[in-house]
């Protein structure tokens, strides 16, 4: 257990437990001077170790991004092939090996039984936590929220519903983190499968089996991707588009009185979370979100390497 205070301490971001909301302002803040182009110290001659051992487009892509913009060359691993983990050596001891060479941060995304606490004790790098196993994935929650303040949303008590596979969301997870920090109001909605898993509260997250019921409390609706890879049984994805899917027809009609922003940290399976007509629906977040990562990856980059 520990809490983000207790991580920046150690200068790591590995979970939102405890983040203050003066960390959060500072990231927001510092994401906003990108935006507007204010002027940065360049990082040129720094690098900066992007380890990916699960499939990513948009992190991995945008924390890239993060650091050719700033001038850090990025040091890349695409899961393991090519690396000594095909000769046997652990995820562990390759991020200790790579941490010798002394990038300013270590970006890591990883299965959850990679031990980040512990590594993050025995390293002089920041970590930063780009999606480990079901237990969060904080620089998507902070860019979710990021965007909604950005596209004019009074964060505290705005209520979000949280749509879909929230037993295997590790984006869930940070949420369910972060609500408590910045005071929004989180709800669930799918199969009752899908709401079972133990990192959903019991307390305080209301859990709605209608769509269109939780639609009616819901000031934003965030839609998860259906995580079949993760699943032990099958699950029919039809159905779940009947009576779980995002359309423009359903949004609309929810959106009569209050204009309902629809997000999706992505990647989306079309026809099953969303369809086609509200991916780029005037009231759809979805690409905002991925411009955010940009702005919030490039902060903590920032941030971290001048120890926050
Ligand atoms: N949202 C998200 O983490 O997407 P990727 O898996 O493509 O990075």
């Amino acid at each position: 257990m520990t809490s983000i205070s207790q991580t920046f301490k150690c200068r790591s971001l590995l979970d939102l437990k405890g983040i203050s909301f003066e960390d959060v302002q500072k990231v927001f803040y510092t994401a906003r001077s990108f935006q507007n182009k204010e002027n940065f110290t360049s990082l040129a001659g720094k690098t900066a170790a992007l380890l990916f051992f699960e499939p990513s487009t948009r992190t991995r892509t945008s924390f890239e991004v993060a650091c050719a913009e700033q001038g850090l060359y990025p040091i890349r691993l695409d899961g393991g092939g090519g690396t000594s983990i095909e000769k046997g050596e652990t995820i562990k001891h390759t991020i200790l090996n790579i941490a010798a060479m002394n990038p300013v941060v270590i970006v890591l995304r990883s299965g959850g039984s990679v031990p980040l606490y512990e590594i993050a004790q025995q390293i002089q790098q920041p970590i930063i936590n780009a999606g480990w196993g079901l237990s969060g994935h904080p620089t998507q929650a902070l860019l979710d929220v990021f965007s909604l303040v950005e596209s004019g949303v009074e964060i505290k008590g705005h209520k979000l519903l949280i749509v879909g596979d929230v037993a295997h969301s590790r984006v869930a997870a940070s949420h369910f983190e972060l609500m408590e920090v910045l005071g929004y109001k989180l709800a669930v909605c799918g199969p009752e499968e899908f709401l079972n898993g133990s990192g959903i509260p019991n307390a305080g997250v209301q859990k709605f089996q209608s769509l269109d019921e939780g639609l009616q409390w819901a000031d934003s609706v965030m839609c998860l991707r259906v995580q079949t890879e993760r699943h032990t049984q099958g699950y029919d994805l039809h159905h779940f588009h009947r009576d779980f899917g995002m359309d423009r027809l359903r949004l609309e009609k929810a959106s009569q009185s209050k204009k309902i922003k629809l997000l999706h940290p992505g990647p989306v399976n079309l026809g099953v979370e969303i369809s086609h007509d509200v991916y780029d629906h005037p009231q759809s977040l979805i690409l905002r979100q991925v411009a955010s990562g940009v702005l919030i990856r490039k902060a903590l980059i920032r941030l971290f390497s001048e120890g926050f």
